[in-house]
């Protein structure tokens, strides 16, 4: 270990005994992003699958519109009322729900909208149900305020889905329940039953329901189901990060039941007052560039089979086929049981940036690789070709765990 990372490292434990406050975990994948910044600087090129963002951009109408604000608009704080009645139409074409606009509130993001349901909707020590694997902040945000985040293990051989039954089988007390679907970093998507027998326990056992849809437009078959259309308890989230291909001009919203918006105004006006308003100008432009983000949606499937084909050609295992996001959760148990210096031999080694599956699930996460195939066409090949040859190139560990049976890949 270098002098710096020791003397890190002591530091590090110097503030946990002399700050108060809880510590969380970071996300590994910022450190690789961290690195991958450093490998930009020294000149090299870096394909990046580490984090969830469309290499593509923002659509350009997108970009003419803020840019045209910077000029006309005083940028103050506001809470565009055009904005909100096109999420509400959007509600209407997509899936048929008839929503007041009233419900609807913005936020800087869908992580915002996370920190500001779990704080409003949940007591310390209240106990929430979450996917492992899952995207971490759930975890991470619910520790961080006190909360409690109560894993449910999810398996590749039954296509990563939770099910009434496995919600069901949660010992009491149990405040709330966390559902994505399409599913960070799985790609699974629940279908209407799935959605139905979850509403239902929780209807019968009074928890809250919050749908994470910052993946819905990002579908391989069926389009994705919005918690709404069969509870209409459910508090949903949702994002222009990943369809709409804006993650960084942090903007998001939140639908939530009528008798909550009081409540949840108050919330988000005490912690954040308003989202930024240039995201919000660009947003509005953003909803009717159909073309364009269908384009990109039909780039990620051809990526995915691309890629799917490729890694199981070379005897990747546990694949599951992704219904739905950007995202390919692969086992290389047979190669590694440390996912984070895999990821950094990986990146130096060929310049593809991955994230650890540690992020995404602390039990089995060391032999899990996530990759992010929202790439433009000329990176996907190189991508491919990268990862086929460096994985090939890789030593079998001798006491690697043997070979569930595997769920796919399905085709849709
Ligand atoms: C499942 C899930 N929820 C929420 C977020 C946070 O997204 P945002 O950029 O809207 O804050 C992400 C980001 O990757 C995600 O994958």
């Amino acid at each position: 270990m270098t002098k710096d990372a020791t003397s890190t490292r002591q530091d590090q434990r110097a503030a946990i005994t002399r700050w108060h406050g809880t510590e969380i975990e970071n996300f590994h994948t910022a450190q690789i992003a961290r690195q991958v910044t450093d490998l930009i600087q020294q000149g090299r090129t870096v394909i990046p699958m580490h984090f969830g963002q469309p290499t593509a951009g923002t659509s350009p109408a997108a970009q003419a519109a803020a840019i045209q604000a910077t000029r006309d608009d005083p940028i103050g704080y506001v809470e565009s009322r055009a904005l909100i009645a096109r999420i509400a139409q959007h509600y209407q074409t997509t899936y048929g729900l008839s929503v007041d606009p009233a419900r609807i509130l913005l936020t800087a993001g869908a992580s915002p909208a996370l920190v500001t349901v779990f704080t409003a909707l949940f007591n310390v020590g209240d106990r929430v149900v979450v996917g492992r694997p899952g995207y971490p902040a759930y975890r991470n945000t619910l520790k961080a305020l006190g909360r409690e985040a109560v894993e449910i293990d999810l398996d590749p051989v039954t296509g990563y889905q939770m099910t009434g039954a496995m919600l069901d089988s949660i010992a009491a007390p149990v405040q709330g329940l966390v559902v994505a679907s399409p599913a960070n970093p799985t790609g699974a998507v629940l279908n209407r039953q799935a959605f139905k027998s979850l509403s239902a326990v929780c209807a019968r056992r009074q928890m809250t329901m919050i749908s994470d849809e910052i993946y819905h437009g990002i579908t391989y078959g069926e389009r994705a189901i919005c918690a709404l259309e069969v509870n209409p308890d459910a508090i949903v989230i949702n994002s222009f990060s990943k369809y709409y291909r804006m993650p960084g001009w942090r903007l998001g919203w939140m639908v939530v039941p009528t008798d909550l918006i009081a409540r949840l105004s108050a919330y988000v006006i005490n912690f954040f007052i308003t989202p930024p308003t240039i995201a919000q100008t660009a947003a509005l432009m953003a909803f009717d560039d159909h073309i364009s983000l269908d384009e990109s949606v039909a780039g990620y499937r051809h990526n995915r089979d691309q890629l799917l084909a490729a890694l199981s050609a070379i005897g990747i295992r546990e694949m599951h086929c992704p219904q739905g996001a950007f995202y390919l959760y692969i086992d290389v148990s047979h190669l590694t049981n440390d996912s984070m210096v895999f990821c950094q031999r990986l990146l130096q080694e060929t310049g593809i940036s991955t994230a650890p599956g540690i992020d995404f699930d602390p039990i089995r996460g060391h032999e899990f690789l996530r990759l992010s195939f929202a790439l433009r066409p000329d990176q996907i090949n190189q991508a491919t070709k990268g990862l086929v040859t460096w994985l090939k190139a890789q030593p079998t560990r001798s006491n690697a765990p043997s070979a569930k049976a595997p769920a796919g890949p399905s085709s849709t």
